[in-house]
């Protein structure tokens, strides 16, 4: 390690552990957002969020620190809210205040949004845990358990829709305010594959070696009918999910041909999408060079933006077959210097502008155009891209590696020296504004937390790529063989 890149890393260690890391009960429970610089608490980002807190406890956890993440993960399972209407839920973020612990479900929150991705996160969270540290003890436990079967309550319940997507207000997840993100964004139904295959597998695990006969008796009649619910909910998201979402310049082409206004089961254009949403700024952007998942489908209404974190967990987690991830590694060389430019990764792509600024944001100056989530740049995003990479690199490591596996490793190893260059310059901001990301975000935290641990775990898994398997969930088959076993 070069001196100046060993410098950087161990003044992100020591952020990390000497200033970002709280304690509750006298033990480490995760991090604060971002490390307040004056003793006032500033709005909430004084607070442990669970989002913020899922690099770090990635990082706990390869840095054997694992009863720090146990009690974390504990820690918000107390908290996974009890009350109608948001029985079964986890809050976006707690703190303390005067010895009692203060909760936001949405109550709280500018806005009063809702985080439904912090309830995902914690579901597989939870799985990254007991594989990485075989705590199978841990999972088998009363408390996670009932903690397991009440989300899966709260998501697979009956609803008015006939899809396999989660439907969401605006704002429900890392983009919390207005950003015409409702409905079903992306990021939403990637995690919801995530969480699925997550809390499945761990509410199997009591039957785990055992043949059908005591798999039945072991995990009871009520809970096999929730997982073969839940097997056959990820099946179908899957589908719909590469169905809907997914998009290369063929299928443009295709969908500028489709029929309207067409009734019955078997039809070509479900959401009667009209040929005139197609954005022409998308024949720039994906050319003939490969595929990404859209932010979202709605009838009418599609969302064709790119959102980057939607779409490297949608490669984490398989959602996305291997040639449709490198598809995707390639359509990010080809537009690498819009994605990543002076700070990678661009949050989502393109902003919206005049009217549609102010229409869908109400006019919100944190979001203008080319800032904050509108198009703004965020250092805590790349680390998700690096997994998504390395762990394809590494399933095959002795078969000659495609072009797009050795293009994109170059344009990691450049952006993580320009990260190691601009982010202790630049006080470990916390996005950046513009079309290139150049300037430090208008409203922007320093010392921001995610973006600390977002360097060291790019650092970590460039140095040890066999660890990127640390977020990968069990495959398909996994759930076919269990289907097989339940009877
Ligand atoms: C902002 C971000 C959100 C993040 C929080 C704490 O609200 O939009 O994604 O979790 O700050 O960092």
């Amino acid at each position: 390690m070069l001196k100046q890149e060993s410098k950087v890393i161990q003044t992100a260690k020591s952020l990390l552990y000497d200033r970002a890391l709280v304690k509750l009960d006298n033990s480490f429970v995760g991090a604060i957002a971002a490390i307040a610089l004056q003793p006032e608490p500033d709005l909430n980002y004084t607070e442990v969020f669970i989002r913020d807190n899922v690099p770090v406890m990635i990082y706990l956890l390869l840095e054997g620190k694992s009863e720090i993440v146990r009690h974390f993960l504990e820690m918000c399972l107390e908290l996974q809210s009890h009350d109608f209407p948001t029985t079964g839920v986890f809050p976006t973020s707690f703190t303390e205040i005067n010895g009692e612990i203060k909760v936001d479900y949405g109550q709280r929150a500018i806005g009063r949004v809702c985080s439904v991705d912090a309830s995902l996160w914690w579901t597989i969270l939870a799985y990254v845990y007991v594989q990485w540290t075989k705590d199978e003890a841990w999972a088998l436990s009363f408390k996670v358990q009932s903690g397991l079967e009440k989300l899966i309550d709260l998501i697979l319940q009956p609803s008015f829709r006939d899809a396999p997507t989660l439907y969401v207000p605006d704002g429900a997840f890392m983009i919390d305010r207005p950003l015409d993100v409702w409905g079903t964004p992306l990021e939403i139904q990637v995690l919801l594959y995530g969480a699925l295959k997550s809390a499945i597998a761990l509410m199997a695990l009591p039957g785990k070696n055992q043949d059908e006969a005591s798999t039945q008796e072991t995990l009871g009649l009520q809970k096999i009918k929730k997982i073969k619910v839940g097997i056959n909910w990820l099946k179908q998201l899957r589908s719909y999910l590469l169905k809907h979402y997914w998009l290369n310049g063929n299928i443009v082409q295709t969908l500028r041909k489709r029929p309207t206004e067409q009734y019955g089961e078997a039809v070509i254009n479900e959401y009667n999408i009209q040929t005139e949403t197609i954005p022409n700024w998308l024949q720039s952007w994906l050319k003939n060079q490969g595929g990404y998942l859209i932010g979202n489908i709605r009838t009418g209404r599609p969302d064709f933006r790119f959102f980057s974190l939607g779409n490297c967990l949608g490669a984490i987690f398989d959602v996305t077959s291997y040639s449709q991830q490198l598809a995707f590694f390639r359509f990010l060389i080809t537009n690498q210097n819009e994605l990543c430019a002076e700070m990678p990764l661009r949050i989502c792509h393109p902003p919206l502008e005049e009217n549609r600024w102010k229409y869908f944001t109400g006019y919100d100056r944190k979001n203008l155009p080319w800032s904050y989530h509108n198009g703004g740049h965020w250092p805590c995003l790349f680390w998700f891209l690096v997994v998504a990479v390395l762990r394809q690199k590494e399933i095959s490591p002795d078969a000659k590696n495609p072009s797009e596996i050795l293009e994109i490793e170059a344009l990691l190893n450049k952006n993580y020296e320009l990260l190691l260059y601009r982010l202790p310059k630049q006080k470990w901001a916390e996005y950046f504004d513009g079309p290139t990301g150049l300037w430090v975000g208008q409203q922007a935290r320093t010392y921001q937390t995610w973006t600390i641990v977002g360097l060291l775990l790019v650092h970590h898994f460039l140095n040890f790529p066999e660890d990127s398997h640390i977020l990968s969930l069990p495959s398909l088959k996994f759930f076919h063989d269990l289907e097989l076993r339940l009877g």
